[in-house]
């Protein structure tokens, strides 16, 4: 598909209209960070009103997995579309929601002695699961990370703790929810080093948080993301969910893996948790799920999905559409994405290692498969969180045709589709450093 082709610098007239448009009707909550009007997409290609053709290096915020318009997704969606559109799976039954259920069951770690509830975002898929450990171990508390996301509806906002400002103004919300500090490794919270540590971050859970605040007895769940999202691309040592989940064994505590961004074949393997050993007790999938389509499931072992009928619903959820294009999108994960993904990632990772070298403003550059994080700091040595060169670098990738987004709070994310070429990422990589070249 060559190269990106910028003809009119953006936005361009029409792009421009619908931004006055958009400025007019849209709610002022939403967080663009550059104006691309978009008009159609192909693989990783993205063209927007005015007719730039960008490479895509988002895929929609880590969501169409299969790239854009898979003439597969395409066929499929076309004829379930003519067979049947809606009929509300939680009052009725079809084919299409209950396939899928049977296919998750048997993918998510842990055997397929599972239940699914199926809902239309990540966002609901995580309510779910907070309803769920409430209701099944009658436990009112939970735990969460700092720099979790898990989106941002009134109990998944609760759990939340990436940016002030996406809870700032919604006092008071669902109570019961502690944090602790995530694995940031880079910016170790107690300043210590891995493996050194021995995990100081989990035994201060137990040591402080269990002993001075929190009866533990008294905790239904820890939610955790396998590799942090929004909160910077950030990946747990080795050794760390291990001890995480002994920790959380011994006090019957379940373990809630929020894979919304880092699952579906991303980082090289289905669940991003499977880069570790051990088995969630509830997993929640959204985003690359359904390449587009708007689905979410909460999977859980069946013994915890023991609640009576009517306690949760929800008239949307597991839609026909929607969960056919989940069916022909992990049947083309299991059948070469989620390798394509892991052999690419890590020539993408090599080619950035390879420039990290190269300039004082790359801090670090992690991740797993297509799930990338580049930290833009002041200069190596002070490891300076560098937001404003972050922004600009973005910004400039845009007006050059690639498309990338921030994390965090100075991190750049790579979390293209996962039918990237070597050659598109040699074009993203070749593009980000030029970009980078100007720092
Ligand atoms: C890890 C994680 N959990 C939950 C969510 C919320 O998903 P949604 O935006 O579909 O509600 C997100 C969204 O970015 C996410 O990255």
């Amino acid at each position: 598909m060559g190269k990106p082709l910028i003809k009119i610098t953006p936005p361009g007239p029409k792009a421009k209209e619908y931004l006055k448009k958009d400025s007019k009707y849209i709610s002022p909550s939403y967080t663009r960070v550059y104006p691309l009007v978009a008009e159609k997409g192909k693989g990783c290609w993205i063209w927007d009103v005015d007719g730039n053709k960008y490479l895509d290096m988002n895929a929609g915020v880590a969501v169409c997995s299969t790239g854009h318009a898979h003439p597969d997704v395409l066929k499929t969606v076309r004829e379930q579309t003519e067979k049947l559109i809606h009929y509300s799976g939680t009052d009725f039954y079809y084919p299409p929601e209950i396939d899928l259920a049977e296919k998750l069951a048997e993918i998510t770690p842990g055997g397929k002695n599972r239940k699914v509830f199926f809902s239309n975002s990540g966002a609901e898929a995580i309510e779910c699961a907070l309803k769920l450990v409430r209701y099944h171990t009658n436990r009112h508390y939970c735990i969460a990370f700092y720099g979790s996301f898990h989106g941002r509806t009134m109990g998944a906002l609760s759990l939340t703790a990436s940016k002030q400002i996406q809870r700032k103004g919604f006092y008071s919300l669902v109570p019961g929810v502690y944090h602790v500090y995530y694995p940031y490794c880079y910016r170790c919270p107690f300043n210590l080093s891995y493996p050194d540590c021995d995990f100081y971050c989990i035994d201060i859970i137990e040591d402080t948080l269990f002993r001075k605040v929190l009866p533990p007895e008294e905790v239904s769940a820890i939610f955790l993301e396998p590799i942090q999202g929004e909160g910077g691309y950030i990946v747990p040592p080795q050794g760390y969910f291990e001890k995480l989940k002994k920790l959380a064994d011994k006090y019957d505590i379940l373990l809630v893996d929020d894979e919304i961004q880092a699952g579906m074949g991303r980082t090289g393997k289905f669940f991003a948790i499977e880069h570790w050993d051990i088995i969630p007790d509830i997993v929640t999938v959204a985003k690359g799920i359904a390449t587009g389509f708007p689905l979410g499931a909460c999977i859980s072992k069946s013994g915890i999905m023991d609640w009576k009928p009517g306690s949760h619903a929800s008239t949307f959820g597991g839609n026909p559409v929607a969960c056919s294009a989940a069916l022909k999108t992990i049947e083309l994960l299991e059948n070469g994405l989620i390798e394509n993904a892991r052999r690419m990632g890590e020539y993408f990772l090599k080619l950035l290692k390879e420039i990290e070298q190269k300039y004082d403003i790359i801090g670090d550059i992690r991740g797993k498969g297509l799930m990338i994080g580049v930290e833009i700091v002041e200069d190596k040595n002070s490891k300076k969180k560098n937001k404003k060169k972050r922004n600009e670098i973005v910004q400039r990738c845009f007006e050059k045709g690639l498309l990338i987004l921030g994390a965090g709070e100075n991190i750049i994310r790579f979390c293209p589709p996962l039918i990237i070429s070597k050659q598109e990422i040699e074009t993203g990589v070749e593009i980000f450093e030029e970009v980078v070249r100007g720092y």
